[in-house]
């Protein structure tokens, strides 16, 4: 089987001044997941590093880059899961690890729980050696500036799904040569969300899923619309009727 992996930098309208870079960041995560890939790595290797790509890329709304919430704080949400065995892991509302696709496939594979949140993350991270960093170096000059003019969340909301200086979630799906998928998804969020506020981005099902016998998916857009019918399962349902392994 040939192994493969997509990637996806975020919906909603991308400025122009942003464009470039949006662009040369998802192909270089892309190459990134890619020799991952080539290298005889797994979906699931491929899919990190593709997102940690991403997330090290202030281009994105992830690790460094990534929106602000109402306090004028980084709140990251991520997800991984592995299609082979369902096994998932997440993290949410972390403040300052610039790379949380890797402390949630930590979560995944080093503790018996989905997901930690906040202070429990950070802790976990510690346990662990992983590395933090200021939480200011993951706020881009932009994003300050576009956080000082939206102070009201719903006016940010309409105004970045119509046009504005906004990049969502990041993610990646992949299948290896052995036929295993995988997917991850990374996100600081939807600008001015009320502090600890979780979107869809580090919820199974909604944010992400992932199935050998049907597929795998990462999800981006507004997030309480798509945990309302969690978007990732629903979508491999129907994949599953149309390839009628239901
Ligand atoms: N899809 C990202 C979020 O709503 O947080």
């Amino acid at each position: 089987m040939s192994a493969v992996v997509v990637v996806h930098g975020g919906v909603w309208a991308i400025p122009e001044d942003l464009a470039k870079a949006s662009v040369d960041g998802v192909k270089a995560a892309a190459r990134q997941g890619s020799s991952v890939l080539k290298g005889g790595g797994s979906a699931l290797d491929a899919v990190e590093a593709a997102v940690r790509a991403m997330e090290d890329n202030p281009a994105f709304n992830a690790g460094h880059g990534s929106a602000l919430n109402a306090d004028g704080e980084v709140e990251l949400d991520s997800i991984i899961m592995d299609g082979r065995t369902l096994a998932s892991g997440a993290v949410a509302s972390v403040k300052n690890i610039a790379n949380t696709v890797s402390l949630a496939r930590a979560v995944m594979e080093k503790t018996s729980h989905v997901i930690l949140t906040g202070r429990g993350a950070n802790l976990f991270a510690e346990s662990i050696g992983m590395a933090t960093v200021p939480a200011d170096e993951l706020v881009t000059e932009n994003e300050w500036k576009e956080w000082d003019k939206q102070k009201n969340y719903v006016a940010g909301v309409m105004e970045d799904f119509n046009s504005q200086w906004a990049h969502d979630t990041v993610g990646a799906v992949a299948v290896d040569s052995d036929g295993n998928v995988a997917c991850a998804t990374s996100t600081g969020g939807i600008r001015n969300k009320m502090v600890g506020r979780v979107g869809d981005s580090p919820i199974i099902g909604s944010g992400a899923y992932a199935d050998n016998l049907s597929g795998a998916v990462s999800c981006t857009g507004h997030g309480e619309s798509i945990l309302k019918v969690t978007l990732a399962r629903l979508i491999l349902s129907h994949v599953e009727q149309v390839n009628g392994n239901t």
